[in-house]
């Protein structure tokens, strides 16, 4: 059986060294993992974009841009050489300047957005980009092959590629949640329906909780007028049905536990047990990303302190905080504010042995994996997330049980809201007051809430997760 993934995204990307050859680096993630366990003997082919000019050099090293053809070692990979406007209007313009933000209710609404020419002109770059993944997955598939689509970027895929290709079985899955309806209608009304009739192109569809499944559905009733089998789950439209299914993807826990137990990560926990001594360790790890509420979550730690002074020199936050999508504006004032407020904690409450906030910035996967062995408290305060694996991570490494304080805006609220400390990621206070019962919190009342949380962080680890994706496709 042949199966072909696409995603904007891909398993590698390249750099350049200083005498200028291309560089290979892997990614990581759920997707990498779970295509990695998929079936001995399924011919698999992954289609991605190039992202930078170094990817866009070895994408045109074969006529196909076949990584693998052209001597990489990468598995089969076909990475899609997009006209460098076209992919920056497709990817910073519609997908993550847009889409993300409707999905994520990210708007200040009096400023933005503002759908002008130029918003129709970015549009017309994402068809462009969409069409070019649907081109290549036409071209490549053989009769009857399953097509996993992932994520916002390529929404309209699935109906380009069905009425191209109607032998193909095509499902999708949302990484992020979906809009409510009331919020989805900012769209310009024409783009709302072609994005949910692009959906609908699909033979089955997949979200990761039954809240983003339950949007997408009332989006297809009150925008499209589609007939909608809730308890079925299934949406038919101009005499198609899709199926729309939940599938929470988890982590795998042996493998995290693997990579966490190697040596450059004991490293990083030794260098971390000298930086935070026998304070308590609250942690948060993210991309800096305006969803994930870091701002806010950096100000609850600062109204920690203010109003229990008892806990002044006796914790430690480390916020981890990368780079992430760094051509937007938006992101780069975020990075900023990020820096400034984590200043202005340390300015308040620091004394001369006591630094009351590390802020890192630079990604380094093993300090991550390391900081999660070591944490007593951890922060997950997304202001709307389709998942969030952070808060599925944590409970998996730790190492002595760590209190997981979560938004209950995160999809994975609706796996872990009986063991975590749940919170309104709006409000600030109340955060405050939880990081303090979180740190109130006894051992064994850490370590039985984690252990039971580490069971539902396992559940569907991506594996299967995928394989119940193909299999739905039966
Ligand atoms: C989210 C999206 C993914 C995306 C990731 C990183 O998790 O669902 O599709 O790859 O963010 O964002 P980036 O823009 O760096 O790919």
């Amino acid at each position: 059986m042949q199966v072909l993934v696409a995603s904007n995204r891909g398993p590698v990307s390249f750099g350049r060294a200083e005498d200028g050859t291309l560089t290979m680096r892997r990614g990581g993630g759920g997707l990498v993992s779970g295509l990695a366990s998929v079936a001995a003997g399924t011919d698999l082919l992954w289609v991605c974009a190039a992202l930078s000019d170094a990817d866009r050099t070895a994408a045109r090293q074969d006529p196909e841009g076949r990584l693998d053809k052209a001597g990489h070692d990468t598995g089969a990979v076909r990475m899609l050489d997009i006209p460098e406007q076209t992919f920056h209007r497709a990817y910073n313009s519609i997908a993550n300047s847009t889409l993300w933000f409707v999905h994520h209710l990210l708007y200040a609404t009096p400023t933005a957005p503002h759908f002008d020419a130029t918003f129709r002109r970015d549009w017309q770059a994402y068809s462009a980009y969409n069409a070019a993944f649907a081109g290549a997955l036409g071209q490549d598939a053989e009769p009857g092959a399953k097509v996993v689509v992932q994520d916002y970027h390529l929404s309209l895929v699935p109906g380009m590629l069905r009425e191209a290709r109607p032998d193909l079985r095509i499902a999708h899955f949302s990484h992020t949640p979906w809009a409510p309806p009331a919020y989805f209608r900012l769209l310009p009304d024409d783009i709302g329906i072609a994005i949910l009739e692009g959906m609908l192109g699909a033979d089955h569809l997949g979200f990761l909780c039954e809240r983003w499944a339950e949007a997408f559905l009332a989006c297809c009733d009150e925008i499209l007028g589609a007939r909608i089998d809730p308890v079925a789950g299934t949406v038919t439209y101009r005499g198609r049905t899709t199926r729309v299914g939940v599938h929470a993807l988890g982590v795998d826990g042996p493998e995290l536990r693997e990579r966490a137990g190697q040596a450059d990560v004991a490293e990083r926990i030794a260098g971390l047990r000298e930086q935070v001594g026998d304070r308590q360790l609250i942690l948060r790890i993210d991309r800096t990303e305006l969803s994930k509420n870091i701002v806010r979550g950096l100000a609850a730690y600062w109204e920690l302190l203010l109003n229990h002074p008892e806990w002044r020199g006796r914790v430690v936050h480390l916020a981890f905080a990368y780079p992430s999508r760094t051509d937007l504006p938006e992101y780069r004032a975020y990075t900023a504010a990020v820096e400034r407020l984590a200043a202005e904690i340390n300015d308040e409450f620091g004394t001369e042995d006591w630094t009351p906030l590390i802020l890192q910035v630079k990604d380094d996967y093993a300090r991550s994996l390391a900081a999660y062995q070591l944490a007593d408290v951890l922060v997950v305060n997304p202001i709307r997330d389709g998942m969030n694996l952070v808060a599925k991570e944590g409970p998996v490494l730790s190492e002595k049980g760590c209190a997981l304080v979560l938004s209950r805006e995160a999809g994975a609220a609706a796996e872990l809201s009986d063991d975590a400390l749940v919170v309104n990621p709006f409000d600030v206070s109340q955060t405050a007051e939880t990081l303090n019962q979180a740190l109130l919190l006894s051992g064994d009342d850490r370590r039985n809430r984690t252990k039971r949380l580490a069971d539902a962080a396992t559940a569907l680890p991506p594996g299967r997760w995928f394989a119940e994706q193909l299999a739905a496709l039966d």
